[in-house]
């Protein structure tokens, strides 16, 4: 059978149309012929008002791709090319408990970062894990391409512990810091070039260039000079001219956690008793984006999605299948087995680097060390992650405890362990590997 078949597991999320329309706009080089939507019984009536959209979308782009809903994962996997995983295990009331209650202790939840972080890869590991197996046997040719958070650590998960070896991890902060520095220099992305390396949410752009001439100084000024680099999901309360001054190169996003720990705290905490968690917000945006997905007259993203703190994501996991179906040897920052490209890190740890994408798969660009300066946190959350993945697959309590309390936002081993603890009974439900019982 020509062309190709996708399977997107959580599909019912409300970034889907992201994606669909990704494929449709690349639909000559990238002749999808099914994509398939997964879920959970849970997310039925999503993944129902979703698939109904998105096949509304591909009709009025004309494009013959056709749009299969499944919540029979294993129905879905047979014989798949690619599988991308975009899964939220407890949904965002998991998440809502991931942010707030680390907040009670003085603590950034995070849903990436911080405690929040590390119970999102405690539920989600496991899951993507079992997909693994099901994909081993269901269609052991396919590329699995992960956005679900943390995606470093489940990447770093993957890579370890299970036995695909045709995986990358994807994330769309490269993508929004190489178009808010295109904005700031007033030109075309496409025109802009990021050398990246680091983590994910940890990632560094070490040079900066615009037509192959080097302009990071250029945008180190702009960044401490009022110009915004920021995600919708992430307040920008600037930075300290000095500090960026000294750094020399350019920080991510979500190092503002890390670099400015305490105003983002006040921020968080002033938050939630306006608004609630970003969770919370979230919940209503989804609410939003529902009624608005349910018109049975629209049949385009609606724009109101790219108030998500995700948008975008779409532009690098159909520019990455792309690039792997097509052997397009192009340069993008993935999540990818780090083989010696950054030194100080693990080999078979997952690093988010700049690849050439091949058929073969992405092959990193050698960096080297990393400046001294941001050496060392890299490091530690590299450490964070690992011992946070062997937590989630082993159940170990105390690799747990270890890995909350080597987190850079949690302040003491006491801390960690009483937010560690009232975590597992709130998330209770979704880490079965915590409480098995013994016999
Ligand atoms: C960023 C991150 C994603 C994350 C998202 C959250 O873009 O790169 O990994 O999922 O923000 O956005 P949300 O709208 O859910 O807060």
């Amino acid at each position: 059978m020509t062309g190709i078949k996708v399977v997107t597991i959580g599909g019912g999320s409300s970034y889907t149309p992201e994606l669909v329309e990704g494929f449709i706009n690349r639909y000559d080089e990238l002749p999808i012929r099914e994509l398939w939507l997964v879920d959970i019984p849970e997310g039925e009536e999503k993944l129902e008002t979703v698939g109904a959209l998105a096949k509304r979308m591909t009709v009025k782009a004309g494009v013959p791709m056709d749009i299969k809903l499944s919540l029979d994962r294993r129905e879905a996997l047979a014989g798949a090319d690619f599988v991308t995983t975009q899964v939220r295990v407890g949904l965002l009331d998991a998440r809502a408990k991931d942010e707030r209650i680390p907040l009670k202790y003085g603590v950034i939840g995070q849903e990436t970062n911080g405690p929040g972080g590390l119970f999102k890869g405690l539920r989600t590991i496991p899951v993507i894990l079992d997909i693994c197996k099901d994909m081993e046997e269901l269609c052991p040719d396919a590329w699995l391409i992960n956005f679900s958070n943390p995606a470093g650590m489940v990447t770093e998960a993957v890579l370890r512990y299970s036995n695909i070896n045709k995986t990358v991890g994807l994330c769309n902060v490269p993508i929004g810091m190489r178009m808010s520095v295109a904005e700031m220099l007033e030109v075309a992305p496409e025109r802009v070039h990021i050398d990246f390396a680091g983590l994910n949410h940890m990632v560094f752009g070490l040079n900066v260039y615009l037509d192959g001439q080097s302009v990071t100084n250029q945008v180190l000024d702009k960044l401490t000079s009022g110009e915004s680099m920021t995600m919708k999901n992430i307040v920008d309360l600037g930075w300290e001219p000095d500090f960026i001054k000294a750094l020399q190169i350019l920080p991510c996003p979500y190092h503002r956690y890390y670099y400015q720990t305490a105003t983002m705290l006040e921020q968080e905490q002033q938050d939630l008793s306006e608004k609630g968690t970003r969770a919370e917000v979230v919940q209503q945006l989804e609410k939003d984006l529902f009624s608005l997905y349910s018109d049975p007259d629209l049949s385009n993203k609606p724009p109101q999605l790219e108030e998500r703190g995700g948008a975008y994501y779409s532009d690098a996991a159909c520019s990455l299948i792309h690039s792997i179906y097509n052997d397009k040897r192009d340069i993008q920052p993935v999540n990818t087995r780090n083989n010696g490209a950054i030194a100080g890190i693990p080999d078979d740890s997952a690093v988010e680097v700049n690849c050439v994408i091949t058929k073969e798969g992405p092959k990193p660009i050698h960096v080297g060390e990393l400046p001294i300066a941001v050496r060392g946190l890299v490091q530690q959350i590299k450490s964070f992650e690992r011992t946070a993945a062997e937590a989630a697959v082993t159940g170990d309590y105390h690799q747990a405890l270890l890995a909350m309390t080597i987190n850079p936002l949690v302040p003491s081993d006491t801390v960690a362990k009483q937010i560690l603890d009232e975590m597992l009974e709130a998330h209770r439900r979704y880490l079965p590997q915590f409480f098995k019982i013994v016999v």
